[in-house]
C-alpha cells in the first residue's frame, strides 16, 4: 500500500535505511570536462572514480539487503551438485513454478545459448522490442530480428499504461507472412529496456503466449525486468490489485515455454539463468552450459551470488522492496517535466528517459543527439547516463547509419542505491543544461567498433562547444563543483 502525506504532495518514500555506504566524489567541472574527452565522449569509457552519480544502468550495481549478505555466508563451496544451486533451484520453483533451471553467469550468456540451441540460419524471433545483447546473438545465428511493440511504445509522450505491448494484429500477420516453421520463437521483454523500461500487461503476455502455442511456436519470457513490470501490472492495471505477487510470477511461468534473466538485474546479485518446465528445450540446452559457463550447478556464478539471489528473489516478492524504483523515477520526471524537459511517459522502470531528439533538435541526428546530450549531462552534473539512441543501434548492411526511433538518454536509478536529494541535484543540473542546450554541439566517431559500437566507440566534437558548456558552467554557478 503507498503511504500519502498530508499535504497530498507525491514523496517517493524510502521504506529501506542505509548501513552502509560509498563516499562519492564530485569532481570541479573542468576536471570533469578533462575526464570526457579522455573517455572519448563515451560515458561508458569514464572511471567511475571521476563519477558522482553513476546513473549508467541499474546492472549490477544495485543495494542488496542484509538477508542477502547473511546467506552469501551459508554458501556451499563446490563443483558439482552445491547445496547453493539446489535452494536457488527451489526459491525458482517458489517464485516461478518452474522445474528446471539452467545457472548461466549473466543475462547475455542465457541468449548465447538460447539462440544458439534453437536460432536455424534464415530464422526469424519475433518481440516486442530487441536488446543490444538479445540482437547481436540472432544476427550472430543468423537470425533476423522483427519488432512488433504497439506504436504508442515507440511514442515518447503516451498515456497507455503499458506501452510494452505487442500489438496482436501485427503478431498474427507476421506469423502468417513469415510462416510458423520460419520463426524461431517470440520474445516478450517486460519490461522493456530500450523503449524507455514501459511494461507489458498480463492480458498482453497471455494472448501473446496463447497464439504462440497454438501456431506451434516456441515463447520465452525475458524476466530481466520483472521487478519493475511486477509493479506495473498491480499498481495499473485493477484486476491484479488484489492479486499477491508470487500469484503473478506463478502464472508468468506457466504462460511461457521457457524465461530468461539477467540476475544482475532481477534479484539484486550479478549472474543469470534460463528456466524452463519442459525438459525437451532443457536437455537442448543442458550441454552448453558447461561448455560456455561452467558446471551445470553453478553455470558461472559465485556461490555466494547464488545464495544472495535466491534470498532477492524472494525479496522481489515484497511490494516496498519492488516500488522503490518505480517511484523515484516517477519523481524525477515530474521534476525535468515541470522545466519543460520531454522525457518518456508515463514514466517506466529501470530510469528515467529524457527525450534527447526533443533536447538537442538543434543537432543532425546524424551526429548523435543522445551520445551528446550524455557528454554533456556528465561535465554539466558530474553523473553519467547512457546512450539510448543511434550510437547504440548497428548500421545498415551497405554501411549507412540506422538511425533509432526513439533519441534517450537513460538516467538508470539502480535499486535502493541514490536519495530524493541526489535526484533532485540531477534534476537542477539538467535544466541548468536544458536552458543552455544551444551551447550542446555533435559529435562524431574517431574509432567505431564493428560489434556493439556503444560500448568501445571513441567520439569526438564537431567543434570546442564541450569547452564553451564548462565555461558557461562555471560563470553561472562561481566556484561550486
Ligand atoms: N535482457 C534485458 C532486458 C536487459 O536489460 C539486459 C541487460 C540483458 C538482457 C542482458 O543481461 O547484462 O546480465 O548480460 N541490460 C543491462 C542494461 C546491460 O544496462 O540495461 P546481462
Amino acid at each position: 500500500m503507498p503511504v500519502k502525506f498530508r499535504s497530498g504532495e507525491n514523496v517517493p518514500l524510502e521504506m529501506h535505511k542505509a548501513r552502509m555506504v560509498q563516499r562519492l566524489n564530485l569532481l570541479p567541472v573542468e576536471e570533469r570536462l578533462k575526464a570526457s574527452q579522455e573517455a572519448g565522449n563515451n560515458t561508458f569509457l569514464l572511471k567511475n572514480s571521476d563519477v558522482f552519480l553513476d546513473m549508467l544502468t541499474d546492472s549490477g550495481v544495485n543495494a542488496m539487503s542484509q538477508a542477502q549478505y547473511a546467506a552469501m555466508m551459508n554458501a556451499d563451496d563446490s563443483y558439482a551438485g552445491s547445496e547453493t544451486f539446489y535452494r536457488l533451484e527451489e526459491a525458482l520453483k517458489e517464485v516461478f513454478g518452474t522445474k528446471y533451471f539452467l545457472p548461466c553467469h549473466q543475462g547475455r550468456a542465457c541468449e548465447n545459448i538460447i539462440c544458439q540451441t534453437f536460432i536455424k540460419p534464415g530464422q526469424t524471433a519475433i518481440m516486442n522490442y530487441h536488446f543490444t545483447t538479445t540482437k547481436a546473438h540472432i544476427m550472430r545465428n543468423v537470425g533476423t530480428v522483427v519488432e512488433i511493440i504497439k506504436k504508442e511504445g515507440l511514442e515518447v509522450k503516451s498515456e497507455l499504461p503499458f506501452k510494452g505491448d505487442l500489438d496482436i494484429e501485427r503478431l498474427k500477420n507476421e506469423i502468417k507472412t513469415i510462416g510458423a516453421e520460419k520463426i524461431a520463437f517470440i520474445r516478450v521483454e517486460a519490461g522493456t529496456n530500450l523503449v524507455g523500461g514501459q511494461p507489458v500487461s498480463m492480458a498482453n503476455m497471455r494472448e501473446v503466449a496463447k497464439i504462440a502455442k497454438d501456431a506451434g511456436i516456441l515463447s520465452i519470457y525475458d524476466a530481466s525486468l520483472l521487478a519493475d513490470n511486477l509493479y506495473f501490472i498491480k499498481t495499473r492495471d485493477k484486476d491484479f490489485a488484489n492479486t499477491s505477487l508470487n500469484q503473478i510470477t506463478l502464472e508468468l511461468g506457466s504462460l511461457f515455454d521457457m524465461a530468461y534473466f539477467s540476475a544482475r538485474k532481477l534479484g539484486c546479485v550479478r549472474g543469470g539463468g534460463i528456466i524452463t518446465n519442459r525438459e525437451d528445450l532443457y536437455n537442448a540446452m543442458i550441454s552448453l552450459v558447461p561448455l560456455y559457463e561452467g558446471f551445470l550447478t553453478y553455470g558461472g556464478m559465485s556461490v555466494r551470488e547464488m545464495e544472495a539471489l535466491a534470498v532477492g528473489l524472494r525479496e522481489t516478492l515484497d511490494f516496498h522492496v519492488i516500488e522503490q524504483t518505480p517511484i523515484f523515477v516517477e519523481a524525477l520526471a515530474k521534476e525535468l517535466l515541470s522545466s519543460g524537459i520531454s522525457v518518456v511517459t508515463p514514466p517506466g522502470g529501470l530510469g528515467c528517459h529524457v527525450n534527447a531528439m526533443a533536447f538537442c533538435d538543434h543537432i543532425p541526428q546524424s551526429e548523435y543527439r543522445a551520445g551528446a546530450l550524455a557528454i554533456a549531462a556528465y561535465i554539466a552534473g558530474g553523473f553519467r547516463g547512457m546512450e539510448r539512441g543511434t550510437i547504440s543501434e548497428v548500421r545498415n548492411a551497405d554501411g549507412s547509419e540506422h538511425f533509432a526511433e526513439m533519441e534517450l538518454l537513460r538516467l538508470a536509478l539502480p535499486k535502493r542505491v541514490f536519495t530524493l536529494s541526489q535526484i533532485k541535484y540531477v534534476a537542477d543540473r539538467l535544466t541548468w543544461l536544458y536552458e543552455n542546450r544551444q551551447l550542446i554541439g555533435g559529435l562524431r566517431f574517431t574509432f567505431e567498433p564493428e560489434v556493439l559500437r556503444f560500448f568501445f566507440g571513441r567520439l569526438e566534437p564537431v567543434s570546442d562547444w564541450p569547452q564553451k558548456l564548462a565555461k558557461k558552467f562555471r560563470e553561472d554557478f562561481g566556484d561550486s563543483l
